[in-house]
């Protein structure tokens, strides 16, 4: 018992729990050491360890979880994975069947005729996957699965050697189905090659905390969650997983299905590896076993997690249903780009014309059945969907066809369908690339983020009304600061602003500098930005010629908020805060007037921040 893992394993819900269970079977006093292979036998009989790893890489452990022992019929899957890798699906069917035998582990169950054996789980089809191995010679052979395990586990893995000899000097029944496959031509040499090599296969020592790492590897889609190594390819994962159902757990395979329903594979060493695919992998080690070869507490522990937690692979998934997170549309959701009041109003008016859907969790087909369905059925002619996919963890080929598809679909009754943060999903948008460029006219529209998509759809729907020619530059008068200041101020005002521009990129002023000027914007773009934890900067509000920038010079003076880019070429009067102050006694009038439109520029900043906050929470 390893006190240290322990304690840290009562300091998370999910270690209490496996805590709780570790304690609940260790009473189980059922079931034998393996003895057949006579080194096993010199187990331990109360080890006991149980570990969870998450198909992000995150592990929890109790108990013996650093207990070495042989991995046996564990390494299987891993080994048929290696097969598939190196010959091919086609091949590797063609010499090893999928069929479950009901038979135990090591049964003779080849398939009448072509003695090809009826699936890689039972010992007669692992030996023929070993033999599928491709390598220069026998111990570079081994030495290639040695590697893949070691991938899996994310750690390198040994062979125990007292172990491989002791079943390799006793390997009398495997020798007679190595014979056996070697007589029906499923092993093309001698068979003595490959039993070496299953033999060596059989004998890797691992732990249960390898073990559940290497479920949450086949859980991940192949790639270890801890060290991002691929260990399978994905398009053969559900091949290991799919055997690992039907046949990992031999006659006892139906059973188990019906009671845990989760993809598995024991060993007589007392180790038993099951997976919930997309979510985790568990490693569960007691030598104490059954009459079938399988753990007894192994099995128990299975059983419980797997009612307890809600585990089992057939359990309906409302996940669909779920995959809407929010629905919204320009009516109460602008983008950062502040608008002027006509614009404001315009948006107002039309903002219903662009509907935001946020997706949410891994889309599938049923998801994005969900999201078709949905979209086709809000969004009319001349108006526009966006999805925005910031909280999508990933999009499987299916889904990806659908929701191409649906743009083909929507752009047919004359919707355009935009992405947001499509670029975090690098194969989706690969995918929406190339079958965009395949089809004629249908523009593929993708943004990094949801504001900038919005920003798009404004500028779009403003250009429907255009509010006559755009000045591109906007003197002092028609600033919004200056709104309904006389002539005559407008005239000292003059006097007192100075001329500034900026170019494109450069930093007009950066968070924590004093904040000592109001800007007028004559012409250009100004961004107000924060740098986000991945540096990258987000916007928080844009500015065109015309607007204002800096009020809280003119309010409480103290440090800048954020930072001011320039986005494009800026032009821009300034006017300090001390010629400000001064204003107070010389011209108090012309200070008023500024204030009270700075304050109403900052209340509408407010006011809209506020729009945010409530579309955030509905
Ligand atoms: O071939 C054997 O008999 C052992 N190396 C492996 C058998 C085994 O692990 C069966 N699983 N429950």
């Amino acid at each position: 018992m390893n006190d240290a893992i322990d304690r840290l394993a009562l300091a998370s819900p999910i270690g209490e729990y496996l805590a709780r269970l570790l304690h609940k079977h260790r009473a189980t006093p059922d079931g034998d050491v393996a003895t057949y292979i006579p080194e096993l036998a010199k187990a331990n009989s109360e080890w006991f360890g149980i570990c969870i790893a998450t198909a992000d890489g995150h592990v929890y452990e109790t108990g013996d979880s650093r207990q070495a022992f042989t991995i046996q019929s564990i390494s299987k899957p891993f080994v048929y994975g290696l097969a598939l890798e190196d010959c091919g699906r086609e091949r590797v069917l063609g010499a090893i069947g999928v069929e479950p035998s009901g038979d135990a582990f090591n049964s003779i169950s080849l398939a009448p005729g072509t003695g090809a054996p009826l699936n890689p789980m039972i010992n007669a089809g692992a030996i023929a996957a070993a033999a599928l191995v491709a390598g220069h010679s026998p111990a570079d052979r081994f030495e290639r699965i040695l590697a893949v395990m070691s991938l899996y586990a994310g750690r390198r893995l040994e062979l125990d050697e007292a172990v491989y000899r002791s079943e390799r000097d006793t390997g009398h029944r495997n020798r007679a189905i190595g014979h056996m496959l070697r007589n029906f031509d499923v092993l093309k040499e001698d068979p003595e090659i490959a039993l070496d090599l299953y033999f060596r296969q059989c004998s890797v020592r691992v732990t249960c905390r390898d073990l559940a790492l290497m479920g949450a590897t086949l859980a991940n889609a192949g790639v270890n969650p801890a060290t991002g190594e691929v260990a399978l390819r994905r398009g053969y994962v559900e091949s290991v997983l799919s055997v690992m159902v039907t046949c990992g757990m031999y006659d006892y395979a139906g059973e188990w299905v019906y009671r845990i329903g989760l993809p598995a594979k024991s060993g007589v060493a007392g180790g038993i590896l099951a997976i919930l695919p997309g979510q985790l992998g568990i490693g569960v080690f007691s030598p104490r076993l059954d009459v079938r070869g399988n753990s007894v507490r192994g099995v128990k522990v299975c059983e419980d997690l797997s009612r307890d937690m809600n585990l089992h692979f057939l359990s309906p998934s409302r996940a669909a249903a779920a995959v809407m997170r929010s629905r919204r549309s320009l009516a109460t959701v602008r983008s950062k780009r502040r608008r002027s009041a006509a614009e404001a109003k315009i948006l107002d008016e039309v903002g219903h014309r662009v509907r935001i859907y946020e997706a949410q969790g891994i889309l599938g087909f049923t998801a994005a059945e969900v999201i078709a369905r949905e979209v086709s059925t809000h969004t009319g002619p001349d108006s526009f969907a966006i999805l925005d996919l910031k909280r999508v963890a990933d999009v499987d080929g299916a889904a990806s066809h659908i929701l191409f598809d649906l743009q083909r679909a929507l752009r047919a009754v004359g919707t355009t369908l935009i992405y947001s943060n499509a670029h975090r999903l690098p194969r989706f948008t690969r995918y929406l690339a190339e079958a965009s460029a395949r089809q004629a006219g249908l523009r593929l529209l993708t943004f990094p983020e949801l504001d900038r998509a919005l920003d798009w759809c404004e500028s779009q729907l403003l250009a429907e009304r255009p509010q006559g020619e755009d000045p591109g530059r906007v003197g002092l008068a028609g600033q919004q600061l200056c709104e309904g200041l006389s002539a005559d101020d407008l005239a000292v005002l003059e006097r007192f602003v100075s001329k500034e521009s900026f170019a494109q990129g450069e930093f007009i002023f950066r968070m924590g500098a004093p904040s000592d000027r109001v800007y007028f914007l004559m012409s250009g773009e100004v961004s107000v930005v924060a740098e986000m934890p991945d540096g990258r900067l987000r916007r928080l509000s844009t500015s065109t010629a015309g607007m204002s920038f800096g009020e809280t010079a003119m309010i409480d003076g103290g440090v800048r908020g954020a930072d001011v880019v320039a986005d494009t070429r800026v032009e821009c009067w300034s006017l300090s805060r001390a010629v400000f102050e001064d204003l107070g006694r010389s011209h108090p009038a012309l200070k008023i007037g500024l204030l009270r439109n700075a304050l109403r520029v900052v209340s509408g900043i407010a006011g809209r921040l506020t729009g945010e906050v409530l579309a955030l929470e509905s």
